[in-house]
């Protein structure tokens, strides 16, 4: 079974239409690229995954329930995370209580409720502050925990962004961008540290105007055109696909 699937997804803003039909089905393991030039309607089409926009038709099951018209945070507490295309994280909180931030909305944490001010919720919180501790290890910024979100480059700034929506145990994490505007070195971590979740069994879907970083990364790819799913198939298919040699790589090269 598909962990997502997408079905005659269709968005309009106006007369504008953001995205026109796509359906395209996401296996739990893999590594999805999805592509297109600026205004395809990528970050749109996560918009639609994860509640902060509402389709004007078609599907999204998760894992085969429908999750098509759920509010945001109800997303993310069924396991959907994400980060942001311009990157959205706490400014005047420290990089550990961003990380913090995202076990809120995760199915345990309603446990602390039922638990307030008793021993065993001193152990729960000491045990998430361990775990945010250990996200931010995961993600090379052991050493900035301290630090306000707003005083770390972009660069960090972005890898706390993927620390936070780890920290919400996603079984699916959308990535929109996540090498857009970081130096080299950065990019090499970050490589390793989205193929390293993925490996550990999460479904990642991220956007990227990188084709190489694409090409080096993805199990499978999805190129989007004026709100339509121009070619769908493996990173070799998707390449050597004239249509998107056309409308898009050719583009870039030439
Ligand atoms: N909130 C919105 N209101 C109006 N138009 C929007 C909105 N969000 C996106 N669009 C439009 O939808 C199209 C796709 O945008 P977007 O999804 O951001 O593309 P991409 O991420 O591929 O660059 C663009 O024409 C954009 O201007
Ligand atoms: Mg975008």
């Amino acid at each position: 079974m598909s962990r997502l699937a997408v079905d005659g997804l269709s968005l309009r803003f106006g007369g504008l239409e953001a995205l026109a039909g796509i359906s395209l089905d996401i296996a739990e393991h893999a590594l999805y690229a999805v592509i297109g030039p600026n205004g395809a309607g990528k970050t749109s089409f996560f918009n639609c995954l994860t509640g902060y926009y509402r389709p004007s038709a078609g599907t999204v099951s998760l894992d085969g329930r429908d999750i098509t018209r759920m509010a945001v945070p109800d997303v993310a507490a069924l396991g959907i995370r994400r980060t942001f295309q311009n990157v959205r994280v706490f400014p005047r909180l420290s990089a550990h209580e961003n990380v913090l931030a995202g076990a809120h909305l995760r199915s345990s944490a309603s446990l602390l409720g039922t638990l307030l001010g008793t021993p065993a919720m001193r152990r729960a919180e000491r045990a998430l502050a361990d775990e945010a501790q250990r996200w931010l290890e995961y993600v090379g910024l052991a050493d900035k925990s301290r630090v306000l979100a707003a005083d770390l480059p972009y660069g960090m700034r972005k890898r706390l962004e993927v620390a936070r929506a780890l920290m919400g145990q996603p079984s699916v994490l959308l990535l929109d961008e996540p090498a857009a505007g970081v130096s080299s070195v950065e990019r090499e971590e970050l490589v390793a540290v989205i193929r390293r979740t993925w490996e550990s069994g999460v479904t990642v879907v991220m956007i990227e105007h990188d084709v190489e970083l694409v090409m080096q990364l993805a199990t499978r790819v999805a190129v989007l055109q004026r709100g339509r799913l121009l070619v769908e198939g493996s990173p070799e298919d998707v390449r050597s696909d004239q249509r998107v040699v056309d409308a898009y790589l050719g583009r870039r090269r030439g």
